[in-house]
């Protein structure tokens, strides 16, 4: 019945749990012995572990899913209740909402990039090469399975038992990450919080609040008057976030558009017409100087401007810093200056690039000739000082306007983003109205948003009824990075492939021969100026 106090040590590099059996053996005097075993287990952990310990008993995910809940949306209050909007909205945009099947199928499946998740109908239109015949059904699905992975890869922001600080009649959420778009929050895009407290109640109510500015990693939201009457700084929050679908709106139309509106001249051009809208030699006077020294740059804007490709589209492509832009721009210039009838549009992917045509545009063209129109969900404050006399910012009102096609019209050259000359194509513009179209760093837009600023906007050339117009002119980088993308099985089955890319690579026309390029089609830059 004695007692004996027995210490035991354990030294580890490691941490976790370590399980250890000691065994006593105790000899009686008669020669005859006996075991006793104890089991111990030391544990190992830093104060950063237990600081990230769980706070509450684990549920397993299904379960809270699967647990039927009544939703009821308190709609908010969203900015820019004074936008003067007075752009024609003629060609309807639809919501074009993926197929549950597919997704149940999706999210049923192992893991997102699987072929044998989705139904063998859809998997093998991902298999078939694009085709004038298929390019709708293709796009659409490619933009299903996109949006889909979208709505799973947002989940990962949602936050819990936030606390927010009102700020006149909006609220004021913390949100780590804005500012380099993690997640990506635009003005006037919309999330939604619910009170911690009735998380598991059903039904439960949640607000939307919608995004009025961002600021670093602030985002002020407008919730309805009903939050703000039973708000107090302590009060907790569930925090889930959505995305804009506008984008992938505008390119599902696109899609939808393209070849109804006769673009496969364009989008799988085979010849050209050899047709040049001048007479004699084209001689410029060149603007940029700097580019006579270049004989590619020359080339490229004389083929661009004598349109002898069209139907076919021109293509400039080169490595960072080869003078891409440049080219762009001067090819712009000329056309403005040569045909007094042609009218331009100007876009990019990025606001950041599509400023950049018009910065380097307005050093010889007056402001008062261009119209860079920008989405009202940009931050005024990040549009350059010296493009903003061609912008469509009212100082008066301290908001964007979208002015009607009439006004537009005035322009000959409109400058936008990709998905916002999907305002334009809204409009319902005269068929060949736009002579020209110049996307720029084409090779970091999906095809369908390229086709955006060309479906419905752009008219093929034809011999008889268009003989002066459907330029379109491609530039940009395919070997950098390509379009950013969140669907592995999307991005492996064309919508990773810019037209640009894709015409590159699938298209006789752009083919690289034993001479080379062939100049009438494409020319490649190569000199790094910077
Ligand atoms: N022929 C030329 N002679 C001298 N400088 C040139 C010439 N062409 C372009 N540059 C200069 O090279 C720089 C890069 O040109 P630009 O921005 O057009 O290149 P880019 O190919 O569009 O680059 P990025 O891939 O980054 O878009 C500019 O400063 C431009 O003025
Ligand atoms: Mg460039």
């Amino acid at each position: 019945g004695g007692t004996y106090p027995i210490q035991v040590r354990c030294l580890t590099a490691y941490n976790g749990h370590f399980l250890a059996v000691l065994v006593f053996k105790f000899t009686k005097e008669s020669g005859e012995s006996f075991r006793i075993l104890r089991f111990v287990v030391a544990i190992a952990e830093t104060q950063l572990a237990k600081d990230l310990g769980p706070s509450a008993p684990f549920q397993h995910y299904q379960d809270s899913l699967q647990r039927p809940i009544t939703v009821h949306i308190e709609d908010g209050i969203p900015p820019d209740s004074s936008l003067k909007n007075e752009l024609e909205r003629e060609i309807p945009l639809g919501t074009y909402q993926y197929p549950k099947h597919i997704k149940d199928a999706i999210l049923q499946g192992t893991n997102c990039s699987d072929m044998n998740d989705i139904p063998a109908a859809h998997s093998s239109l991902l298999e078939e090469p694009l085709q004038t015949d298929n390019y709708h059904e293709k796009f659409q699905l490619l933009l299903y399975l996109e949006e889909i992975q979208m709505e799973v890869d947002i989940r990962r922001y949602d936050m819990q038992d936030v606390t927010m600080v009102q700020d006149r009649g909006l609220l004021v959420l913390d949100v780590p990450g804005v500012a380099e778009n993690r997640p990506s929050v635009l003005r006037g895009d919309h999330l939604f919080a619910q009170l911690s407290s009735e998380r598991d109640r059903s039904p439960v109510v949640q607000y939307r609040g919608y995004v009025h500015s961002v600021e670093l990693d602030k985002v002020k939201l407008g919730f309805s008057p009903k939050l703000l009457s039973k708000f107090v700084n302590n009060l907790k929050f569930d925090v889930t976030f959505t995305f804009n679908r506008l984008p992938l709106q505008v390119q599902h139309r696109a899609a939808a558009l393209a070849m109804p509106r006769g673009l496969s001249s364009l989008l799988f051009p085979s010849a050209s017409y050899h047709q040049s809208l001048f007479t004699g030699p084209f001689q410029p006077r060149w603007f940029d100087r700097k580019l006579q020294a270049n004989e590619e740059q020359c080339r490229a804007v004389t083929h661009i401007v004598t349109g002898v490709s069209r139907p076919a589209p021109y293509l400039i492509f080169g490595p960072p810093g080869t003078g891409k832009t440049v080219t762009v721009v001067e090819a712009i210039k000329q056309v403005w200056t040569n045909f007094k009838d042609a009218r331009i549009l100007a876009c990019a992917p990025s606001n950041s690039a599509a400023d950049l045509l018009c910065q380097r545009l307005i050093t010889d063209i007056a402001p008062r000739n261009i119209y860079r129109l920008i989405a009202s969900s940009r931050n005024y404050k990040e549009v350059p000082a010296d493009i903003r006399p061609c912008c469509n910012w009212d100082d008066e009102q301290s908001s964007y306007v979208y002015p009607s096609k009439e006004y537009l019209k005035r322009y000959r050259i409109l400058i936008t983003t990709l998905v916002t000359a999907g305002r334009l194509v809204s409009a319902n513009f005269p068929p060949g109205f736009f002579s020209h179209v110049f996307i720029d760093e084409c090779g970091h837009a999906v095809e369908p948003e390229s086709v955006v600023a060309i479906a419905g906007l752009l008219t093929p050339m034809d011999q008889k009824t268009n003989p002066n117009g459907g330029q379109l002119v491609l530039a940009g980088d395919p070997k950098q990075l390509g379009p950013v993308l969140t669907s592995p099985l999307a991005t492996e089955h064309g919508l990773g492939t810019s037209l640009l890319e894709r015409l590159m690579l699938h298209n006789p026309l752009y083919e690289k021969s034993s001479k080379g390029y062939n100049p009438q089609f494409v020319t490649k830059l190569l000199w790094n100026y910077r």
